[in-house]
């Protein structure tokens, strides 16, 4: 088949079925420094001769140079990335450059691009949560003691403010980076060397590739490390927790911008405006991401039924992991920097409280007068259907106890917030308290992020400086 290839003897609609030339675009970096690297391992094992090496090294620079400036030349019938990287070397090296997929088959090789390019994604994701999350505690700190009412059923339940509200889900999107940091270290481990499944008879050094591109450790068993893709199952899966904490957020700004509930008002340039009611003004960018949440979760289903009846080792069914994730990656980062702006260019408006949502506190104050919680519920529930203060105190004549007219007004939905104190309440105190903590956390996140990222620059450095001595002499 791949003789077949080389000499385009194929017909012409299966070629194109079965070629993964625009997904793999995106792997095209990534497959260079894997040749790379790979082929500076076999000279240093001294499995090609220098000569062969420095003609590889060439000409796999001047293909890299030629797709930088978009003018490297894909060709269909050549199934994929890999084959035209190897045909584009042989074609302009010649002959003896044809030693460089020595010890390396593609499916190794595909799947070691495919977690570079991963890694170098979830660092994305994770930079972009670091940046929402931000815009939260920010607003979180804003917004300590703004009183907005809190709901269970959508219905307002209780005070609270609305830094608590960002606080919540500030602490929803630093999971989401815990998550994928975890995810991360699976991620991270590299298949190079593996070949078609057994491993190979030449002494190579599958330590060292690993090493020269920025790779923890290997996947060690060979069959594993050419036949899994639960590292993309787990990616996935991280990436539709994330859109489903978007969407329900996107959900409730929503709900919050509309004129019933009116208590946030989203920036003109995160709406649009209806092409026939002029006074509309939509909540789009919103709107989009509960959309596309779908498409992430589709994504999930999809990578895990590619993988669900297919035997180890390589089948060409896993040609489909990239589509998914390239897709679960685009909609989940330019989802996070769209939210991140319109989050923080919103504005939240000072919003009159529907008076009953002191209910709870009106019973709890009961309570700290010696009435039993469940008969304080029952006599609170009963004035707010009557509005009849005669008729609550003699409700509470029983207990030997009277709530006057004062004691009642002192019980504003702002007092009520300043007196839920328990850990995590909404108190302003507490949500100033949890907000620097939170930044604590957040600035180890930042710093980590920052030290993978530096593991995976200085390896391509170590890369670069190697194929530049060969160079030279
Ligand atoms: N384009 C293939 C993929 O993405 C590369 C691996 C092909 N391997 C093979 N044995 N046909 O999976």
């Amino acid at each position: 088949m791949l003789r077949k290839r080389f000499n385009k003897n194929i017909k012409k609609e299966v070629a194109n079925f079965t070629q993964s030339i625009a997904e793999d675009r995106r792997l095209f970096l990534y497959d260079i420094w894997n040749t790379q690297a790979h082929n500076l391992m076999l000279h240093r094992q001294e499995i090609i001769k220098e000569e062969n090496l420095k003609l590889i090294l060439k000409y796999l620079e001047k293909a890299k140079q030629e797709f930088l400036n978009n003018e490297f030349i894909f060709d269909e019938e050549l199934e994929d990335v890999h084959i035209n990287i190897e045909n584009y070397v042989r074609g302009k090296g010649g002959k003896k450059t044809g030693v460089l997929h020595t010890a390396r088959s593609r499916n190794d090789q595909v799947v070691t691009d495919t977690r570079m390019l991963c890694r170098d994604e979830i660092n994305n994701v994770i930079e972009n949560l670091i940046n929402l999350a931000g815009v939260l505690l920010e607003l979180s700190e804003k917004h300590a003691g703004t009183i907005v009412p809190g709901y269970t059923h959508l219905q307002q339940a209780q005070p609270t403010t609305f830094g608590h509200f960002c606080l919540a889900y500030a602490g929803a999107f630093k999971r989401d980076i815990e998550r994928l940091s975890e995810t991360y270290k699976r991620v991270n481990l590299c298949p190079l060397g593996s070949c078609a499944f057994a491993g190979t008879s030449f002494q190579i050094d599958r330590k060292f590739t690993a090493e020269l591109l920025g790779f923890d450790g290997a996947v060690e068993n060979s069959l594993d490390a050419v036949s899994s893709r639960d590292f993309a199952v787990e990616i996935i899966s991280n990436l539709a927790i994330i859109m489903s904490n978007l969407s329900r957020l996107c959900e409730e700004i929503i709900i919050f911008a509309t004129s019933e509930f009116n208590f946030i008002e989203i920036s003109d340039d995160y709406t649009t405006g209806s092409s026939i009611m002029p006074q509309k003004k939509n909540p789009d960018v919103a709107e989009l991401i509960r959309g596309r949440t779908g498409r992430v979760y589709g994504n999930l289903i999809n990578i895990l039924t590619v993988l669900k009846g297919i035997t180890y080792s390589y089948n060409r069914d896993l040609q489909e992991d990239k589509k998914p994730l390239w897709d679960s990656f685009d909609v989940v980062n330019s989802s996070l920097v769209v939210v991140s702006g319109m989050l923080a260019e919103m504005k939240v408006k000072e919003l009159e409280i529907n008076p009953d949502i002191i209910a709870t506190d009106i019973a709890n104050l009961l309570v700290q007068k010696g009435v039993p919680f469940r008969d304080a519920y029952n006599i609170v529930a009963d004035f707010i259907k009557s509005s009849d203060f005669k008729k609550l105190n003699e409700n509470l004549s029983e207990f030997n106890i009277k709530l006057t007219g004062e004691e009642i007004k002192l019980l504003t939905p702002a007092a009520c917030v300043e007196m839920r104190n328990s850990l995590g309440s909404s108190n302003q105190v507490e949500v100033l308290r949890l907000v620097e903590k939170s930044r604590k956390e957040i600035d180890s996140k930042i710093r980590d992020l920052e030290n993978r990222r530096k593991k995976i620059d200085d390896a391509r450095l170590k890369t670069g400086k190697l194929v530049k001595s060969y160079k030279k002499h």
